[in-house]
C-alpha cells in the first residue's frame, strides 16, 4: 500500500463552474483518486476554492455583498455541486481560510530570509473614479501597434502583442470606463526566480517521464528566462503581507493559491499532513500527482516549485503532472463570464451524475481540445449505458429473476463460451487497470466499455433462455456466469460512474462507496458469488436521452442548431 497524494487546480470563487472546468481537473482527478482507493492505497485527494484576486472583489461588488460573504455563499454552492457531482475530495477547502493565510506568510518569512525577495517600486495605472490600481488586463485602450480600439493593457486581442498597460494610448479602467487614471508609484515585493531558476531546471530534467505538453510548457518558460515577479498587489482582499510599508496590500491570487494545497491538506489532518507533504517526514514515499488545464501548466512547473525551492525547506514535489486540453462548446467556448455552455448546477437539473461523468471521462480533452455537443452527450448515454451496459444487466437479472427464482444458479459445468469469455476479461482488466494507472483515460474507458461489450456477447452466445428448457445445467452456467460479471462491472465501473455502480452492487447486497478492485484470474472471479442465494432486481440503471429533450436543451442553453 502506498500514500497517494492528489490535487485538483482549484476553480475560481467567481461563480459556479462550467463542464469544461469539471473535466479539466476536478472529475479526472476524482476517477484516479476512487480508482486508487479502490485498489487499497492511502489517498489524500484535496481541492478548494480558489478565493482571491480582483474577480472575486467584482464579483462581490456586482453581487452587492461584502467579498467575505460572497466567497463563503460561493464556496457552499461549488461544494455543493462536487457532491452532486460524486467528486469525492477528502477535504474541500478555502484558499482565504486561516492556515492558509499563515502558510502563505510562513513561504514570504522562509523565501524573503533566504534573499529570494527584493522590494522594488513599480509604475502601476491608478483609477481615481474606482479608487484603486487596476490589474492589466482591466485597463483597455487603443493598441499602440495596431491601433485596435479595444486593446487589454496586458495583450491586444487584435494582434497578439503582449502590453504593457502604460504604454495604451487613451487608457481606461475597464472596471468603470472612467478615463480618470493616471500612473502611480506602488511598491511591491519580487520574488527572484532568476536566482532559483537553475535548480527549477534541474528539478524538471530529473522527470524525463513528464508528457511532452507538460515539458515544452516548463521548458518555453525555463528556456525563455525566469523573470522576477511581483508577488503582491494592491488589493484588500486576499492574504495581507503584514510588512512594514505595506499596508493595503495582498499577496498575488497565484503565490497563495498553491499553497492551499499544503493547507487544505492540513486542515483536514491537523495531526498527520506533514507525511503528505514535508519529505523528512514521511513524504519521501508519497507519490503526488496534480490534475489541471493546460493553462495552468507553467504555475505548477515552474512558479509554485520556486516557492517551495526557494523556502530551504523539504516540501513535497509534484511526481506526475495530467494536464487537460479543452472541452469546448460546440466548437467555441464555455464562458463563465458570459454564461455561456452548460454549469454544473444546470448539468444536474437535467441528467444525472453518472450520464455526464461517463461522457466526460470517455470523452477527455487528453491529445486535444475536445467539442461537447448534446448529441454526442446523448449518443455516449443511450449507446454507452443504455445499450450497452444497461441491456446486459436487465437481460440477465430479467431472466434469472423469472427463471431462477431470483438466485444464483448452481448446476452446470463450465464451457467455452465462458473460456472465451475469461480470457477477453483477463486482457481487458489488465488493459483497463493498466491505462488508469497511466492516467490515460479516453484509452482506459473504451476499454471499459469492451467489458460491457464482452457481457453482451457472452450472453448472446450463451443464450440461457434458449437453453433453459433443453439444457438446465447449461441454462445455469450461462446466468450464474453473467450474474459474476455484474459484480465484476460493478467494481471496474465504479470509478467513473459510482451511482451506477452503487445500484449494480445493491444487486447482490449493501453496496459500498468503494469496492475492491478486482484482481486474479477471471475464471475465478467469474465463480465468486455464493450459489443458491437471493439476489435483488436493479432499480432502473439508465434512462435514455429522447431528442425532444435534446432540442428542449438546446434552445435553453442557446446551443448553435445547424
Ligand atoms: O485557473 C484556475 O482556475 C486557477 N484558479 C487554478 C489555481 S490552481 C492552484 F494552484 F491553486
Ligand atoms: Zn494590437
Amino acid at each position: 500500500m502506498s500514500r497517494i497524494l492528489i490535487t485538483s487546480a482549484l476553480p475560481y470563487i467567481n461563480g459556479i463552474k462550467h463542464l469544461g472546468n469539471l473535466v479539466g481537473s476536478m472529475l479526472p482527478a476524482d476517477v484516479y483518486a476512487r480508482f486508487q482507493r479502490a485498489k487499497g492505497h492511502d489517498v489524500a485527494y484535496i481541492c478548494a476554492t480558489d478565493e482571491h484576486g480582483t474577480p472575486a472583489e467584482l464579483a462581490a461588488k456586482k453581487a452587492g455583498v461584502p467579498v467575505a460573504d460572497y466567497c463563503a455563499e460561493q464556496h457552499d454552492i461549488q461544494a455543493e455541486a462536487g457532491r452532486g457531482f460524486g467528486l469525492s475530495f477528502d477535504h474541500f477547502g478555502r484558499s482565504s481560510s486561516p492556515t492558509n493565510h499563515d502558510l502563505t506568510q510562513h513561504f514570504a518569512n522562509q523565501l524573503i530570509r533566504n534573499g529570494f525577495v527584493d522590494e522594488r517600486m513599480d509604475r502601476q495605472v491608478y483609477s481615481i473614479a474606482d479608487e484603486r490600481f487596476l490589474p492589466d488586463r482591466y485597463v483597455e485602450g487603443t493598441c499602440p501597434n495596431c491601433k485596435f480600439e479595444k486593446a487589454r493593457g496586458d495583450q491586444c486581442d487584435n494582434c497578439g502583442k503582449l502590453l504593457d498597460p502604460v504604454d495604451l494610448i487613451d487608457p481606461y479602467s475597464a472596471i468603470s470606463g472612467s478615463r480618470d487614471i493616471e500612473v502611480r508609484e506602488t511598491k511591491h515585493l519580487y520574488l527572484l526566480q532568476s536566482k532559483l531558476a537553475d535548480e527549477v531546471r534541474a528539478w524538471v530534467d530529473s522527470h524525463a517521464d513528464w508528457p511532452q505538453l507538460t515539458k515544452s510548457i516548463a521548458y518555453k518558460w525555463l528556456d525563455e528566462g525566469l523573470r522576477d515577479r511581483s508577488i503582491t498587489r494592491d488589493l484588500q482582499w486576499g492574504v495581507p503581507v503584514g510588512r512594514e510599508g505595506f499596508d493595503g496590500k495582498v499577496f498575488y491570487v497565484w503565490f497563495d493559491a498553491p499553497i492551499e494545497y499544503i493547507a487544505a491538506t492540513k486542515e483536514w489532518d491537523p495531526e498527520g499532513w506533514q507525511r503528505w507533504w514535508k519529505t523528512d517526514e514521511g513524504a519521501d514515499d508519497t507519490r503526488y500527482i496534480q490534475f489541471m488545464g493546460k493553462d495552468n501548466v507553467a504555475f505548477h512547473t515552474v512558479s509554485f516549485p520556486c516557492t517551495l525551492i526557494g523556502s530551504r525547506e523539504p516540501w513535497k514535489k509534484v511526481d506526475t503532472l495530467k494536464t487537460l486540453n479543452w472541452l469546448n462548446w460546440y466548437g467555441g467556448k464555455f464562458s463563465t463570464s458570459e454564461g455561456r455552455g452548460i454549469f454544473m448546477d444546470t448539468a444536474l437539473e437535467i441528467s444525472s451524475p453518472d450520464n455526464w461523468r461517463w461522457y466526460l471521462m470517455s470523452n477527455a480533452p487528453e491529445s486535444d481540445d475536445t467539442s461537447f455537443t448534446l448529441e454526442s452527450f446523448a449518443g455516449a448515454v443511450n449507446k454507452d449505458l443504455a445499450d450497452v451496459l444497461g441491456n446486459l444487466v436487465n437481460r440477465v437479472t430479467r431472466f434469472a429473476g423469472s427463471r431462477f427464482d431470483g438466485m444464483v444458479p448452481d448446476g452446470g459445468e463450465w464451457g467455452e463460451a465462458e473460456e472465451t469469455l475469461a480470457a477477453e476479461l483477463d486482457r481487458r482488466i489488465k488493459a483497463y487497470t493498466d491505462y488508469l494507472e497511466a492516467i490515460e483515460f479516453r484509452k482506459a474507458f473504451a476499454e471499459l466499455r469492451g467489458i460491457w461489450v464482452a457481457g453482451n456477447e457472452y450472453l448472446q452466445t450463451a443464450a440461457p433462455w434458449a437453453a433453459f428448457k433443453t439444457d438446465p445445467a447449461k441454462a445455469a452456467v450461462g446466468v450464474r456466469t453473467a450474474l459474476n460479471l455484474v459484480k465484476i462491472i460493478a467494481a471496474l465501473s465504479a470509478p467513473v460512474i459510482p451511482f451506477t455502480s452503487a445500484k449494480l452492487q445493491a444487486i447482490f447486497g449493501d453496496p459500498v462507496e468503494t469496492p475492491a478492485w478486482p484482481t486474479g484470474a477471471a475464471k475465478d472471479l467469474l465463480d465468486t458469488l455464493p450459489r443458491g442465494t437471493a439476489f435483488n432486481q436493479p432499480e432502473v440503471l439508465v434512462s435514455k436521452i429522447e431528442p425532444e429533450q435534446i432540442e428542449e436543451w438546446a434552445e435553453r442553453f442557446g446551443a448553435p442548431r445547424d
